[in-house]
């Protein structure tokens, strides 16, 4: 069964975690994310019992999955992840956070946050995409990675990669695929003269832009946008659908299967949450 997610219009209200609503939880915030943390909580708990008041919670962080966000530039998306990861409900940890270049600013985010940070420069590997993919594996494989996020990262993937990390690798791309896949994507979408526009997140694929779609959120061309302001709306729109993309898969609730998605998610009363297709 094909399953189409197209979250129109806000997503707060479907109860996935939100980091505007609700009071902040700043008393019991830890950096889940911090090293060692997963660590320590795995040796703790390998089979969680309740034994004490909020093991629960530790228990919860044992099973969480390890996160890689990829990353090319400035890592606003990236930015988005960590501050949905710190609900202690999230069932993500980004543990590690790899670049293409040295200086994409987002890595300094990352190490403000105690997240492990790792620069894999494609320039050093010439034209040799595998050997450039390799490297970045060996460090997904070191820090026991279970979910890979593209958040800006400007490298074409192989199928020798895409293939290895097969619904376990997902995309933030800002147009509301199939349309204007590829880069430019608002200038484009100006120029087609759509009136609807914003973005996707979707199971990576060997076929650039293609995979199955696991949420978009939409919305309207105003008159006098210009691709700067559009881009901006749709940053909006990408950091609240990446959080929510990624604890659908985290926690099973979303996964590809025969290159599409499933779910087990009933359609949301609001009828804004379209899930999945043929319910
Ligand atoms: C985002 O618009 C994303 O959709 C695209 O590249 C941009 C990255 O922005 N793939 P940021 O680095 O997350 O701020």
């Amino acid at each position: 069964m094909a399953v189409s997610i197209a979250a129109i219009g806000p997503l707060h209200s479907h109860g996935f975690p939100s980091t505007e609503a609700g009071p902040k939880r700043t008393a019991t915030y830890v950096n889940r994310s911090a090293p060692g943390f997963l660590e320590f909580a795995h040796a703790l708990f390998e089979e969680p019992a309740p034994a004490f008041p909020g093991m629960h919670w530790f228990a919860a962080g044992a099973r969480m999955k390890r996160v890689a966000v990829l990353i090319s530039g400035r890592g606003s998306n990236l930015g988005a992840l960590i501050e949905a990861g710190k609900d202690r409900s999230y069932p993500a940890a980004i543990v590690l956070v790899l670049s293409n270049r040295p200086d994409a600013a987002g890595l300094a985010r990352a190490r403000a946050e105690g997240i492990a940070t790792a620069v894999v420069d494609h320039t050093r590997f010439g034209k040799d995409r595998e050997a450039f993919e390799r490297a970045l594996q060996a460090e997904l494989e070191r820090h026991r990675i279970d979910i890979v996020c593209l958040a800006g990262f400007m490298r074409l993937l192989t199928p020798w990669f895409v293939r290895r990390w097969e619904g376990r690798l997902i995309n933030i791309h800002p147009a509301l695929l199939p349309a204007f896949k590829g880069l430019n994507t608002h200038e484009r979408a100006l120029a087609a003269g759509v009136k609807v526009h914003g973005a996707t997140v979707h199971f990576v694929v060997p076929d650039m832009d293609s995979g199955p779609i696991i949420a978009q959120e939409s919305l309207a061309i105003r008159d006098g946008d210009d691709a700067s302001s559009l881009a901006a709306r749709v940053l909006e729109l990408e950091h609240r659908i990446y959080p929510k993309a990624l604890k659908l898969v985290a926690s099973g609730h979303i996964e590809m299967v025969d290159g599409e998605c499933r779910s087990d998610l009933e359609r949301d009363a609001s009828g804004e949450l379209i899930l999945p297709k043929g319910n």
